[in-house]
Formats: C-alpha cells, sequence, structure tokens
C-alpha cells in the first residue's frame, strides 16, 4: 500500500506537470515539507527570506578593508585605561567564538530541517556572514598583537562568557541527535526553541550588549576601526535577527498546534533566563564601570531588548523597563546615511538596501 506522503508526492508532480509552477509553490512549507523538491528555488512562496537574501548580499563587506592604524595606536600608547581594555577584551572574547557557535548551529542543527529552498538560500548567505564574522574577531586580534588563545578561550576560562554558550550549546545538542525529527510536535517545538535561542537570543540580546559596549567607543571617536566593523556586524546581524523572527513566526503559523500555552511560559523562561546570564555578563566587563557605561545601566537594556523581542513573536513584555541608550537607535538610523560607511565597502552598496529595521 502506497502510504500517504508517497501519494501526495505523485499527486504534486501530476499537478505541476499539467498546470504549471503555481501549485508547487502553495505546497511549500518552511518544515516537514516532504511533497515539493528543495532544490527548486522558484517558484517562490516566501517573498521575505528572498529580501532578507538580497539585502544581506548587498551589505557584503571584508574586515581587511577597514583600516586599524588608528586603533593600533591607541590600543599600544597607553590611552586607554584598564578598565576600558578590560571591556573591549571581554567582548573579543565573546564574540570571537560566539559567531562559529551561531554558524555551526546554523550549518548543523537548523539547515537540515528547513525545507524551503529560498530560506535555505539565506541560510547559506547567513553562514558565509558568520564566517566572515569569525574573520574579524581574527583580523582584530592580530592587528592589535593580542594573544589569540587568551580570546579564543575566553568561552572556556570566563565564566560569565562560558555560561552564555552553555546556554545555546545545550539547545544544538538535542537537534544532533540523529533521531530528532520536527514531525512530532515536541520534535518542532524543540527546534522552534533552537530558533529563539539562536536568533531571538544568542543575536537578538546577547550581541547587543557587546555592540553597545563597543560603539560606545567609537562614539567618542576612539577605536574606530574595531567600532565600524561592529557597525557592519550590526547590520548583518540586524538581518539575521529580523530573517529569524521571520521564521519562527512562519513556523509557528503553520504548525499553530505547537505553539502551546506551556510551550510560550518555556519561552518566556528561557528569555528571562538569558537575561540574567546577560546582566551578569555586563556586570562582569564593568566590575567599576566606564564613561556612560556601568552594570546597572545594562540591566536596564538588556531587559527593554529583552521586551521588544518578545514583541516580536507576539509574547507578553515582562519588564517595561527603558532603554537607556537610546544613541544606539540613532546609531543603527545613520545606516541610512551615505556617509556612514567610511572606507571602499560603500562599493558594494546600493543606497536602498541601508535601510535598518
Ligand atoms: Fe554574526
Ligand atoms: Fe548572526
Amino acid at each position: 500500500m502506497v502510504n500517504d506522503s508517497s501519494e501526495r508526492t505523485i499527486e504534486v508532480h501530476a499537478r505541476h506537470k499539467s498546470s504549471g509552477r503555481s501549485l508547487i509553490a502553495e505546497e511549500k512549507r518552511l518544515i516537514n515539507c516532504s511533497t515539493v523538491d528543495v532544490n527548486q528555488l522558484m517558484p517562490i512562496k516566501y517573498h521575505w527570506a528572498w529580501e532578507h537574501y538580497q539585502n544581506g548580499c548587498a551589505n557584503h563587506w571584508m574586515p581587511s578593508e577597514v583600516p586599524m592604524g588608528k586603533d593600533i595606536e591607541t590600543w599600544r600608547t597607553g590611552s586607554l585605561t584598564d578598565d576600558e581594555k578590560l571591556v573591549i577584551l571581554r567582548n573579543l572574547g565573546f564574540f570571537s567564538t560566539a559567531e562559529s557557535l551561531v554558524g555551526n548551529n546554523l550549518v548543523l542543527a537548523i539547515f537540515r530541517h528547513v525545507t524551503n529552498p529560498e530560506c535555505r538560500q539565506y541560510l547559506l548567505r547567513q553562514a558565509f556572514e558568520e564566517a566572515i564574522h569569525t574573520h574579524t574577531f581574527l583580523y582584530i586580534v592580530e592587528s592589535l598583537g593580542l594573544d589569540d588563545r587568551e580570546v579564543f578561550n575566553m568561552y572556556r576560562e570566563i565564566p560569565s562568557i562560558a555560561r552564555k554558550d552553555a546556554f545555546e550549546m545545550q539547545l544544538t545538542t538535542g537537534l544532533l541527535d540523529p533521531n530528532f525529527t520536527t514531525e512530532t510536535a515536541e520534535g518542532a517545538q524543540k527546534f522552534l526553541e533552537n530558533l529563539i535561542g539562536y536568533y531571538l537570543i544568542m543575536e537578538g540580546i546577547f550581541f547587543y550588549t557587546g555592540f553597545v559596549m563597543i560603539l560606545s567607543f567609537h562614539r567618542q571617536n576612539r577605536m574606530t576601526g574595531i567600532g565600524e566593523q561592529f557597525q557592519y556586524i550590526l547590520r548583518d546581524e540586524t538581518i539575521h535577527l529580523n530573517f529569524g523572527i521571520d521564521l519562527i513566526n512562519g513556523v509557528r503559523a503553520e504548525n499553530p498546534g505547537i505553539w502551546t500555552a506551556d510551550f510560550q511560559e518555556r519561552v518566556i523562561k528561557l528569555v528571562r533566563e538569558a537575561v540574567e546570564l546577560e546582566v551578569a555578563y555586563a556586570w562582569d566587563c564593568l566590575p567599576r564601570g566606564i564613561v556612560g557605561l556601568n552594570g546597572e545601566l545594562f540591566r536596564d537594556y538588556v531587559q527593554h531588548i529583552a521586551d521588544r523581542r518578545l514583541e516580536r513573536i507576539g509574547l507578553p513584555t515582562q519588564y517595561g523597563s527603558a532603554n537607556p541608550f537610546p544613541w544606539m537607535s540613532e546609531t543603527m538610523d545613520l545606516g541610512k546615511e551615505k556617509n556612514f560607511f567610511e572606507t571602499r565597502v560603500t562599493e558594494y552598496q546600493s543606497a536602498a538596501s541601508l535601510a535598518w529595521d
């Protein structure tokens, strides 16, 4: 006896042959789609995925194009305090491996279970961007003459970084089991939890503390090479986050049965746990505070950001904290200005693709 899925495949192919390709687009699903050929990009159903892909391509940049001469001078001539150096080092330590964690999770855990070619096209682009981001930290470490083993091993040695990464890695582990499937409600929830853990929490919350810390130096016209690279990373990560939210909301819409009250509680708990880890990390970067930044302000900021992320996946806000760094949105808005990009990277850029979300 032919099972349901085979019958459906035959039916879809028959319709495809007789009535054109539009029917295949209708059959596309973000996960658990066994009836549409995942090798055929066209016709596109999820136009948001293709738009994110195009925006990502339009933003192409390479770290080696950013001059580091001024940063090297600032770092070596002792014009930074020990506390300021600590902030920068802890950020390099976190990001240098966090980018790899995101890339590995993308390729090893997410890609396999997304059964849609336009989303996979975006995931391939994103994976390359994560490689560029990891490359950026290598470039910074080499430029400043830092101990690469110390920076790249912080995720094992600095407890506040190790805890954030362990939180993420345990979300990957379950999906690496060869028997893992998204075809059960439990499996689909686990997959959604991974998407939320990486897109919403890692890239949408954990990264933002670092963006504020490094960009606050850039605002003071110090460490502008690193600052400029963080601006490019922030721009890329904004698209990663937006794609992730579209994917999360798309999976939710197509599988309403998995978005139970219990599961929503589980997600809120996960976000609240992440906020505590992030606040602890901020204190660890800023034990005494530096000009304009301290742990207390970061508690408000992380809570503010977490609320914004929860809203975007239809969950209630938890904190109601104000944004203590309103200049961050100004910094992001600057992306619309032509002169924002100081190096020849502008050659890659078309004006239309500079808009921030
Ligand atoms: Fe990244
Ligand atoms: Fe990313």
